[in-house]
């Protein structure tokens, strides 16, 4: 019998990459094809250990390139999609926002309407909690499967488009589909733009960390391997049509994040600097996950064992964030901080 074919769009990028890993080494009798544009989000020196795999394989394509798209699908047969490919970073949506309608959006189309030529297995739409908009304080109110849908970012606006585009192939043309919904993730290869990796590796070098506005907000963080095994159970066990929150309880706001950070790393609260607030920041995001636990689905880490762990690895892996920080990422962090 041929291996089933798994397709990760975006599997050159943070979670998609380490969702690839993880792919590759649990599932041999699989062949794993990493779909991404290579944009500045991602890179394959991540998977120096499995390019050599048979069972991976790297496709480097537009997910809004419908030329493309539909003849390799044709070709392949994929029995999963699993679609990450997305531009996934708020600030970048608020100075250019017309990206995340091109990718976010149109490339879901083509991916949609790519599997909806093939005879797929099952679609599974990777989106976010911040769908669903924001939640007050109340440590007793969390996100759940009915909470409406009320983005506030033009990112997360072009999510929650996608997920209803993967909705309505679902309810259309019964396409076998799951939409999971994730809190925040941090661990291995994510890219220093983000709160934690961009704390982890100034801290390092001593510069000076922005945290925005009063630093109150609150995001409930989930280690990267924790979303890769729930992707995984909903790939295989989800009930088509479903959506699955995503999270593990553990909320903290930035500046407990930060403080973390800098005193894992015995270093001193001087180098915190409060900026100009974000537009439109979000207070709080928590995620409700009764629904994929009774699925079957544990998180392994909490915050202080992931955080942990991630750190190490941020110093363990100086040379794949040198390399990043010391290209055109400079002059990102230059345009978006004054510090
Ligand atoms: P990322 O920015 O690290 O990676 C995105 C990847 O997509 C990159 O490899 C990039 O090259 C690729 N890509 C972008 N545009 C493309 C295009 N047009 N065609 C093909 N490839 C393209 O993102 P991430 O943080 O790994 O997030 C992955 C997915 O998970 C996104 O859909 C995001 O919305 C979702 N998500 C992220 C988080 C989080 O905390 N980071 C939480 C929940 C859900
Ligand atoms: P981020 O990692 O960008 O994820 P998201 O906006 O998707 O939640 O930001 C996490 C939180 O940290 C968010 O409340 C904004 C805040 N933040 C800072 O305070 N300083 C920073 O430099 C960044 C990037 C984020």
């Amino acid at each position: 019998m041929s291996k089933k074919k798994v397709l990760v769009t975006g599997g050159a990028g943070f979670i998609g990459g380490n969702f690839v890993q993880y792919m590759v080494e649990r599932y041999p009798e699989y062949d794993v094809y990493n779909l991404d544009e290579l944009t500045y989000a991602g890179d394959l020196t991540k998977h120096s250990g499995i390019e050599s795999k048979d069972n991976y394989h790297f496709v480097k394509a537009d997910i809004a390139d419908r030329e493309t798209i539909i003849p390799l699908f044709k070709k392949e047969k994929f029995d999963y999609v699993v679609h990450f490919a997305a531009e996934s970073h708020v600030d970048r949506s608020i100075t250019d926002p017309e990206i995340f309608t091109r990718t976010n959006v149109l490339g879901t189309q083509v991916i949609l309407d790519a599997a909806k030529s093939i005879d797929i297995t099952k679609f599974v739409h990777v989106s976010t909690d911040e769908v669903y908009g924001e939640l007050d304080f109340d440590p007793t109110t969390f996100f759940t499967e009915e909470t409406p849908l009320q983005p506030n970012s033009p990112y997360s606006a072009s999510k929650a488009s996608s997920d209803f585009l993967v909705r309505a192939y679902h309810e259309t043309f019964g396409m076998p589909v799951n939409i999971t919904r994730c809190s925040n993730n941090y661990g291995p290869y994510h890219f220093p733009e983000k709160l934690i990796p961009l704390t982890i590796s100034r801290v390092l070098n001593d510069e000076k960390v922005p945290v925005y506005g009063d630093g109150k907000n609150i995001r409930d963080w989930l280690h990267v391997q924790d979303h890769c095994s729930a992707i995984d159970l909903v790939l295989h066990d989800g009930t088509s049509g479903e959506v699955y929150n995503v999270g593990g309880h553990n909320e903290c706001t930035n500046l407990e994040v930060v403080k973390t950070i800098i005193n894992t790393l015995e270093k001193s609260d001087d180098l915190i600097e409060f900026v100009t607030d974000r537009l439109g920041h979000d207070k709080r995001y928590a995620i409700d996950p009764t629904k994929l636990e009774k699925l079957g689905w544990k998180p392994t880490y909490n915050f202080e064992t992931g955080i942990a762990q991630t750190i190490q690895w941020y110093l363990d892996n100086k040379k794949w964030w040198e390399q990043i920080i010391s290209g055109e990422y400079q002059s990102y962090f230059e345009k978006q901080y004054s510090i």
